[in-house]
């Protein structure tokens, strides 16, 4: 009888072990514990088959194998209950959503001016950070007392050497090595050494363009910079070349664009004059064409150059320059 009692109890433990729900395990409890059929309740009620000896103790046994049976089910019923807690999944809950990186808004910038004049068949090209005197000023016919080379406003690295105050050397550069035509953007990085407020940081970026042919005029640098601000901005936004002076081009222009804010009717953004400025620009000085050994009377050529935070500020309405270099995700999040 022991043995019979002790068969059960195992089998009734692995049965409640296996169950894998809570359907599963109360019909284990049926099985050994059921009010009728229960194999444990069944030896309970023919116990009166016995004799009154063997009553008392094998009551006794029947009532432990009972109860151990009965703490299985309550142990195996909580461990399932958690189970099913723990796979519940809500799928009305909103995920949860990674945070993803993405470029910073003066690369997503530099990338569209690049897609533009790519598209017009400029080559990208890119010179040193560190440049000398030479071609940063002189090439770009700058001498010696100009204002822009006094060390109040460049950061010189010794006697000759300076970090670029512009994207301009990079035109010598290439002009030095290759025969026209020629048609590049060079985009990279300047310093000057201005003190940082709203619209200053000592370093920024700047986007050259250089073509050189036989034939090119002042309406083919207009035709050209009309086009790229229809494809940075809007095809309604409104161009105006007001005369201008750089050493390294004449004649020379600064090129405004109508307010993106209040399309030229006048706004805080472009202090009410309706007009915002976003570049320099010129036909290259003959003085410049002499300095690569290029023939004045056979070529000519016209060259810009846009700041890219400018443009950057101008296209998404930012007014403080220092937000580009605070790498606050707060700003660089909504790009
Ligand atoms: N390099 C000039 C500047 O920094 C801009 C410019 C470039 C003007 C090319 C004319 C032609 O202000």
């Amino acid at each position: 009888m022991r043995e019979k009692l002790e068969r059960l109890r195992l089998e009734a433990k692995r049965k409640i072990d296996e169950a894998t729900n809570e359907k599963e395990l109360e019909a284990v409890r049926v099985e050994f514990l059921g009010r009728r059929q229960g194999k444990i309740t069944q030896i309970l009620r023919n116990i009166t088959d016995l004799s009154p000896q063997d009553r008392p103790l094998v009551g006794e046994l029947v009532n432990q194998i009972k109860r151990a049976v009965q703490e299985d089910l309550k142990r195996r019923e909580k461990e399932i209950s958690r189970e099913e807690e723990e796979e519940w999944v809500d799928i009305t809950l909103p995920g949860k959503k990674p945070l993803l990186g993405r470029l910073h808004p003066i690369t997503q910038t530099l990338e569209e001016i690049k897609r533009i004049f790519i598209g017009l068949g400029f080559q990208v090209v890119r010179g040193p950070e560190v440049e000398t005197e030479y071609y940063n000023f002189e090439a770009l016919n700058m001498p010696r007392y100009h204002p822009a080379r006094d060390e109040q406003d460049s950061f010189y690295l010794d006697d000759t050497h300076l970090l670029r105050t512009q994207t301009s050397p990079v035109q010598i550069r290439v002009m030095e090595k290759k025969s026209p035509p020629i048609r590049i953007i060079a985009p990279g990085r300047c310093y000057r050494r201005d003190a940082v407020d709203a619209s200053h940081f000592p370093m920024f970026h700047q986007v050259e363009g250089l073509a050189v042919d036989k034939s090119i005029t002042f309406s083919d640098l207009k035709g050209c910079l009309t086009y790229f601000v229809h494809q940075m901005f809007d095809k309604k936004t409104r161009l105006r070349f007001r005369p201008s002076f750089f050493p390294f081009t004449e004649p020379s222009a600064e090129v405004d664009i109508s307010c993106i804010m209040c399309k030229g009717r006048g706004c805080r953004v472009c202090s009410g004059k309706g007009w915002l400025e976003i570049l320099g620009a010129g036909m290259v000085d003959p003085e410049v064409f002499r300095k690569v050994n290029y023939d004045p009377e056979k070529y000519q050529g016209f060259a810009f150059g846009m700041g890219v935070e400018r443009i950057c500020m101008l296209k998404y309405g930012i007014d403080d320059i220092r937000l580009f270099f605070q790498n606050d995700l707060r700003f660089l999040s909504q790009f």
